[in-house]
């Protein structure tokens, strides 16, 4: 079994709407892999129960993680498992700096893997982590000291999303669209950012809309989501062909499903 394993996963709102319709996916430690689909097929929607999300009902199937269902499972239990998620659209924590979030964020990772005992990082140790992070990442200095995403360009956004994962370390990430409103140096740094954490300690899944990132962080394996279904998948080559040829051949209606 891989680390991450989403069974017949069905996502629902509050209200009942399925958007995810039927999902099958592993991620394993070591790999990459690539989802692609158009404005509204249900990318985040994935994304979001993945992570655990509560507006964000899984109706059916489920989801392992390290061999454990952790369909039922709050998103922070996830994250001190090794989930991660960096969101398309990064919320602002005003009153909180970018240096005190993750800290905590680290902290509460290192509570949960001592068996729920404080063991806080000596800070030290995390002023050298996160200035080598954010040096790495060219994450300018001043931003640290800043409130979390408070008035942050597009772009600083995203990046602060990949220092917290540069820092976190989990074991599977899952990136929303990270690359939007990247310009190209930054996405240059960024997608080397994943590459480099990649390996047998990370695998990592990438939502994305531009065959662009991908040229940067080559993916193993390409899935198309439309309507809430996998309709194709294969290796890096069907990332090209999306490029080329857009979505219309995997309509619903051109692969015989219902809409
Ligand atoms: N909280 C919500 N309330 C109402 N509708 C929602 C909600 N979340 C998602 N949807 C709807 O579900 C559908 C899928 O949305 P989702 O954000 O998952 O798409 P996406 O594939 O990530 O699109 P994009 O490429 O534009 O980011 C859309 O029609 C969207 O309007
Ligand atoms: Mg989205």
């Amino acid at each position: 079994m891989a680390l991450l394993e989403i069974k017949n996963l069905h996502v629902a709102l509050e209200d009942g709407t399925e958007i995810v319709k039927g999902v099958d996916l592993s991620v394993d430690l070591n790999q990459k892999h690539a989802i692609m689909g158009p404005n509204g097929s249900g990318k985040s929607s994935l994304a979001y129960a993945l992570m655990g999300h509560p507006a964000y009902q899984v109706s059916e199937g489920q989801i392992f993680f390290d061999g454990d269902d952790v369909t039922e499972l709050a998103a922070d239990e996830r994250a001190q498992r090794g989930l991660f998620l960096a969101f398309q659209y990064p919320h602002a924590i005003p009153g909180v700096t970018v240096t005190s979030f993750l800290r905590s964020a680290i902290n509460a990772i290192r509570k949960a893997r001592n068996g729920g005992e404080d063991d806080p990082i000596p800070i030290p140790e995390f002023r050298t982590e996160l200035l080598a992070a954010m040096e790495r990442l060219k994450v300018p200095r001043e931003l640290a000291s800043r409130y979390l995403n408070d008035g942050f360009s597009g772009g600083e956004k995203k990046r602060v999303e990949i220092l917290q994962m540069a820092l976190l370390k989990p074991r599977i990430a899952i990136l929303d669209e990270t690359d939007s409103g990247l310009d190209i140096d930054a996405l240059r740094i960024v997608a080397n950012g994943v590459t480099d954490l990649v390996g047998p300690d990370m695998g990592a899944l990438v939502i994305t809309h531009y065959q662009r990132i991908l040229n940067y962080v080559k993916p193993d394996f390409v899935h198309v989501l439309v309507g809430g279904r996998i309709v194709a998948e294969g290796g890096p080559e069907l990332a090209h062909k999306l490029e080329a040829e857009g979505y219309e051949a995997f309509t619903p209606v051109a692969v015989g499903g219902e809409a």
